[in-house]
Parts: C-alpha cells; structure tokens; sequence
C-alpha cells in the first residue's frame, strides 16, 4: 500500500502559529512532533510494506524531504511537486498516475498531512476492512460520528451495510448550516474524515468518467515531468491548464462506488484553536495549556506560549497564543474568524 500524504493545503485558522510560509502541518501543535510527521509515522506503522509518497509544492519542498529522509528514508516512494496549487482532485491524480506506472492496482491511502488521529489500533483495523473493499473497486471513505452542524466538512449518507463497510447513498461536500443541521436532526450521516483508500487505477477511472479534463491535463503534466532527486516536477504549463477541484467534488459527490468505514479513533482536523483546545488534555478548570503559563482563576481556556511567559488573571473561555511577533487575545467561541484578522493584515501588506 501506498500511503499518498497531501501537503499542500495553507490553513490560516490557527494563525499566528501556522503561516501561509508555515502551514498547521509543519507545527508540532499536540505533541513534539509536527503534524506532517506524525501523519508519516501513522502511515508507516500500518505495515512493513506500506511506503510513502508526498505531494506538495516548491515552497515547502525541503521540510517534506527532510521529514520523509528522518522518519522514512528507505521506504519512501517520491515526493511529487505541484507548480501551482489545483486542489486535490488533480494532486491525488498525480500520485496515481505515479503510483499506477508500477502497479495499477496499487492501493493509495490519502492521507491529508494537517490531522490528529489518537487511537491508531481502531485506525489500522478500519484500514484494514478499507483495503478489502478497494481491492474490490470500491472508493473509500472514511466516516466520522458528526457532533456538530458544521458546515467545513463533508457529509456521507450511509446506506446498506456490507459488514464492515457500508454503501455511500450520498456524498455532499460542505453543504449550508441548514442542510447540515438537517443531517444531523436526521440521523444516519457521517462527516467525511478527508482520508480516502482505493486503488490507482480506480481513482483514474472514476476521474476520466466524471472528469475528464482534470485527468487529461494530469496526464499531460506527468508525462513532461523531469526528475531531480527524490523529486518529480510535473510540467508546468500542462498542471496550470488544469481545472481546479477537490477530491470531494470532482469524485467523491459523483461516483456510485464509494463505501464507508466507521471511525472513532479519536479524529480531528485541528481546523481552528477551539478544536485544539477540545483535544488537549485540559486542567480540573478546562484549560488547556502550551509552553510557560500561569493561570489565576481562569477557567474553559486555550493559552498557548511559544516563548514568553503568559500570565492570565479572572477570564474564561479564552484562547491566548503568544508567538515571536503577534499575540492574539480572542473569545474562544468567535475563533472561526481569526480569518477575518489575517485578510486585514493581508490587506495592509
Ligand atoms: N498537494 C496538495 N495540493 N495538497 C492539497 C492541496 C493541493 O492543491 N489543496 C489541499 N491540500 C491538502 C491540505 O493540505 C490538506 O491536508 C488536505 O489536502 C485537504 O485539503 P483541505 O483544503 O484541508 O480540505 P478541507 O478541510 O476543506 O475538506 C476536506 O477535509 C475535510 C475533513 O477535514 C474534505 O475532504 C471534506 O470532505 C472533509 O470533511
Ligand atoms: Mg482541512
């Protein structure tokens, strides 16, 4: 198997820590160890015979190499390179046409490179049951019990059970907060974990069907790649020509051969401070730390310290992060529009 890492992604919710020069999957943001790496080690331990293969873009080509070399040097199967960002429709299509030169029926785990997944023996079981169902066509997905509306995430309903997987009756990507509520009033949807396994030449099949220009254009800049060392560089004017979609819609909303495999293995996306603060250990008041902090009656807080010493007095529900160059003060609730903050400054220059 090969487990197929996107890295390409540029997560502004957890600024000031994750940059667009310095995504969320470069921070070690739950344990000492990046998320990028955590992501690797977690594909590795599947197997002996699983290896890895990145697919990012030229800017954070070295952070990739170098957490690959330390973690999975002889088991390593390339670092592709996207002269602009398309999304992950056409990432993913690289890598399997890399992936299907060898062996078209070469199963591919996507694993996006910005996630915490705590329980990984409950982890490899549901990849396990997963690659039985790719061996036999099928698209992959893996669901997630959904605790809330949200409208980031994709929504899987699923259908007839087939053991340890159930058929997919629908697909929607990031539908609206009323659609989601619905969902969720409803029962029976999962949230779509943004991992995905299926064979090679079942993902090209699927894409050539229901998008044949993102495929076509793939194939072109694969063809006119150059290697330079563990790098791939796909042609540039050719992946430039492509149409830009995710995964989710460009496949995922469309195919009649998805299945999903329940997964309750502790999984999050880390997609904003208030999820970080949810999965961190947290304290007999609920407050979760980082780095050097002292609290003083404070209670249901995130406080996070890169460096200088944070000292908080009577507040709650807070999230504090202090880095080199900004501290951000904000109500953890509102944290969704720290967003709002960094098109402000992107506005100031
Ligand atoms: N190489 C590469 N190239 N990677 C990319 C690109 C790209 O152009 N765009 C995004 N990625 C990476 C991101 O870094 C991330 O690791 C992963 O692909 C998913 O992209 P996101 O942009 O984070 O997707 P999302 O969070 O909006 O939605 C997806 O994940 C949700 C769960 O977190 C979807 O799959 C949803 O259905 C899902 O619920
Ligand atoms: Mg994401």
């Amino acid at each position: 198997m090969l487990a197929i890492i996107l890295s390409g992604g540029s997560g502004t919710r957890l600024w000031p820590l994750s940059r667009e020069a310095y995504p969320k999957q470069f921070i070690p943001v739950v344990s000492d160890q990046s998320l990028l790496s955590e992501t690797i080690s977690r594909g590795l331990r599947l197997g002996a015979d699983t290896r890895v293969m990145a697919i990012t873009n030229e800017e954070h080509r070295f952070v990739v190499a170098a957490n690959l070399q330390q973690l999975a040097a002889d088991r390593t199967a390339g670092i592709i390179l996207e002269p602009v960002g398309r999304n992950t429709a056409p990432a993913i299509a690289l890598a399997a046409l890399a992936a299907a030169e060898e062996n078209p029926d070469e199963l591919m785990l996507v694993m996006p490179s910005d996630q915490v997944l705590k329980d990984e023996q409950v982890f490899a079981r549901a990849v396990a049951a997963g690659a039985d169902a790719a061996r036999e066509g099928k698209l992959v997905t893996f669901g997630i019990v959904p605790s809330s509306p949200h409208t980031g995430y994709g929504y899987i309903r699923a259908g007839g059970s087939q053991g340890a997987w159930s058929n997919v009756d629908a697909f929607v990507e990031k539908p609206d907060a009323d659609t989601a509520q619905r969902y969720l009033d409803e029962g029976g949807y999962y949230w779509n974990s943004g991992m995905f396994l299926f064979s090679a030449s079942r993902y090209l099949e699927e894409l050539e069907r229901f998008q044949p220009g993102i495929l076509k254009a793939c194939q072109a800049a694969y063809k006119g790649r150059k290697g330079d060392m563990d790098f791939t560089r796909v042609d540039k004017e050719a992946f430039a020509a492509c149409p830009d979609d995710s995964i989710d819609y460009a496949v995922m909303e469309h195919t009649k051969d998805a299945v999903v495999v329940p997964l309750d293995a502790g999984w999050s996306d880390v997609g904003s401070w208030s999820t970080l603060w949810e999965i961190q250990p947290q304290d007999e008041n609920g407050n979760a730390c980082h780095g050097d902090v002292i609290l003083e009656d404070v209670s249901g807080s995130y406080v996070h310290s890169e460096g200088r010493l944070i000292a908080a007095l009577g507040v709650s529900d807070h999230v504090i992060v202090e880095t080199d160059d900004v501290v951000l003060v904000a109500d953890r609730n509102r944290v969704q529009d720290v967003k709002k903050i960094v098109n402000r400054l992107k506005e100031q220059g």
